[in-house]
């Protein structure tokens, strides 16, 4: 595996009260766990963290795995979390939710530098960009923290090149909210290494639908309407040249792909390769 530079120098924005610091990586876990090294704060319902890698952890982009902490009683609460980093990164990152009163998140939401984490080995997931048909526009849609598959994506030097063009459609509620993804995208088109192919190559497209902002809506009807498509001065959807990845809640699962249906993308599997495929961001009804 080509192992890149880190790509983020991960400080956090404004809300350095709430946020820590990057530490060196160092320290020992114990088989099954990894360190946090790093904790970022984005509102009062959303942060991101980093660990060290075990060297014998893999994963394709797009992937995720069961993460997890004890409880008191030392039973293990784990939960399935997209991984963030891309691929070649020497840490991971995960981006979550705090769902109050959550089983893992009311715990997870708590973590510092130092403290261990649970992380099974196996990862998996529909994401991954061997389940698509070659095409020349990759659309990436998320809403939440769907965007986290995403930005490992990105991140990927494949993506850019199977895809001529990669748009990136984040749909939030509030500005606020949009802010983990808006630093991950500034920072990879920074990057030494990605950032030239980032540039030339992705679109990212941030909408709220509960503020004003320079983009608003849901993403079902930026793309019913085909207004996205027009914004970025791009043809209508097409099967035979656009696919498409679609990662947030079952309603806007649902609706994508009912709208992707009616013009006739098919679902990708890994035995055979289609125009579209789909991840839940999570199970349940969301918070
Ligand atoms: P739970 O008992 O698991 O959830 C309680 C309720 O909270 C759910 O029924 C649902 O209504 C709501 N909820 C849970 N997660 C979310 C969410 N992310 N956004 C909005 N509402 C939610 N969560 C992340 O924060 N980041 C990820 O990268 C992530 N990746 C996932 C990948 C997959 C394939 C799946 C199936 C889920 C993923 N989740 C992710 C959800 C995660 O597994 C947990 O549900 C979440 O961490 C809350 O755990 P909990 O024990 O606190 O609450
Ligand atoms: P809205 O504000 O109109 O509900 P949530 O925080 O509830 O997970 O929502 C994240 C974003 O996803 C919000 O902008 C929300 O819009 C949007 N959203 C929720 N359900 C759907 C859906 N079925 N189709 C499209 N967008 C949706």
């Amino acid at each position: 595996m080509t192992q890149l530079q880190n790509p983020t120098s991960f400080a956090a924005p404004d809300q350095a009260d709430r946020s820590l610091a990057s530490c060196p990586k160092g320290g020992n876990s114990a088989p099954g766990q990894v360190k946090v090294t790093a904790v970022t704060h984005w509102t009062d319902k959303l942060f991101s963290f980093q660990t060290n890698r075990p060297p014998s952890f893999r994963f394709q982009s797009g992937e995720f795995a069961m993460i997890g902490l004890a409880d008191n009683d030392g039973k293990a609460i784990t939960r399935a979390y997209s991984i963030a980093s891309p691929h070649w990164d020497d840490h991971l990152e995960f981006y979550s939710i705090i769902v109050p009163d959550g089983p893992l998140t009311s715990r997870l939401r708590h973590i510092q530098i130092g403290d261990d984490i649970i992380l099974r080995p196996k990862t998996t997931g529909t994401l991954n960009l061997a389940r698509l048909r070659d095409g020349k526009r990759l659309y990436l849609l998320a809403t939440g923290t769907g965007f986290a598959p995403f930005a490992s994506l990105i991140r990927d030097p494949e993506t850019y090149e199977r895809f001529d063009e990669v748009i990136l459609v984040h749909g939030c509620r509030t500005i606020a909210e949009l802010g983990y993804s808006q630093k991950i995208v500034a920072d990879s088109r920074a990057h030494p290494l990605i950032g030239e192919m980032v540039t030339a190559q992705l679109h990212y497209v941030p909408s709220v639908t509960r503020e004003n902002f320079t983009q608003t809506g849901r993403i079902t009807t930026l793309l019913a309407d085909g207004k996205l498509a027009s914004s970025l001065s791009l043809p209508p959807l097409d099967a035979d040249f656009d696919r498409i990845m679609i990662c947030g809640s079952i309603g806007l699962n649902q609706d994508i792909a009912a709208q992707l249906l009616a013009k006739n993308f098919q679902e990708g599997n890994l035995s055979s390769p289609g125009d579209y495929v789909i991840e839940r961001a999570f199970v349940g009804d969301g918070i």
